[in-house]
């Protein structure tokens, strides 16, 4: 069983295409006011989670509220697709600025799985053209190691159901000052 060590507070950032199961991932490990969605902010703004055009002032809003929850000092998970190097780079800065550590965990599911389950949701569906292309900049990513040079504190990389079922995540209260070595279990890296 993979357990996650996550000092507390850092910065967990989630990533992967829509339908890999992030907010799922999120409200199973991690209470609701720890986690700011993307889509909950475009449907806050919008009314429509799906609505695109509240995308820039969705993540204007994200950006603000992990502001506030940093310098509150509060861990704080990222629940977006993140599968650009710009996206992740923004949340890493405004980590960065406050110290805090980013942890990155990786929903890299087979495609098809992906894609069924976005295809069976019950209420928002992403058209899937657009999770076909986040997969494959995902896989891009992966393919180049880029999230081994982007300055994470540790990156667990989840590559089947049977491996985000199995995780646990045990936090640990760790000052600020203090940054200890992340511990990932089997399927961590
Ligand atoms: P999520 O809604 O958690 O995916 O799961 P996501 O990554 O957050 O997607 P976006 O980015 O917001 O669009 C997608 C579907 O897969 C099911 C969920 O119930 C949901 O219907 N799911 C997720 C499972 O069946 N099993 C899981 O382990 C995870
Ligand atoms: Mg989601």
């Amino acid at each position: 069983m993979a357990e996650l060590a996550i000092p507390d507070p850092w910065v967990v950032l989630l990533i992967g295409a829509a339908g890999s199961g992030k907010s799922t991932l999120a409200a199973r490990h991690f209470a609701p006011q720890e986690i700011l969605s993307s889509d909950a902010l475009r449907g806050a703004i919008a009314g429509d989670e799906a609505d695109q055009r509240a995308t820039g002032a969705a993540f204007a809003a994200l950006h603000r509220e992990l502001e506030r929850r940093l310098a509150a000092g509060r861990l704080t998970v990222i629940d977006a697709t993140n599968v650009t190097v710009a996206a992740r780079a923004s949340i890493r800065r405004l980590a960065a600025a406050h110290a805090f550590p980013c942890v990155a965990i990786v929903l890299d599911l087979p495609a098809p799985l992906v894609q069924a389950r976005n295809a069976a949701r019950a209420g928002r569906v992403v058209p899937a053209g657009p999770v076909e292309r986040q997969l494959a900049r995902l896989a891009a990513t992966l393919e180049a190691g880029t999230l081994a040079v982007e300055g994470y504190a540790a990156v667990l990389h989840l590559r089947d159901p049977e491996a985000v079922a199995a995780l646990t995540i045990r936090r640990v209260p760790t000052p600020r000052a203090a940054t200890p070595r992340v511990a990932t279990g089997p399927g961590g890296r």
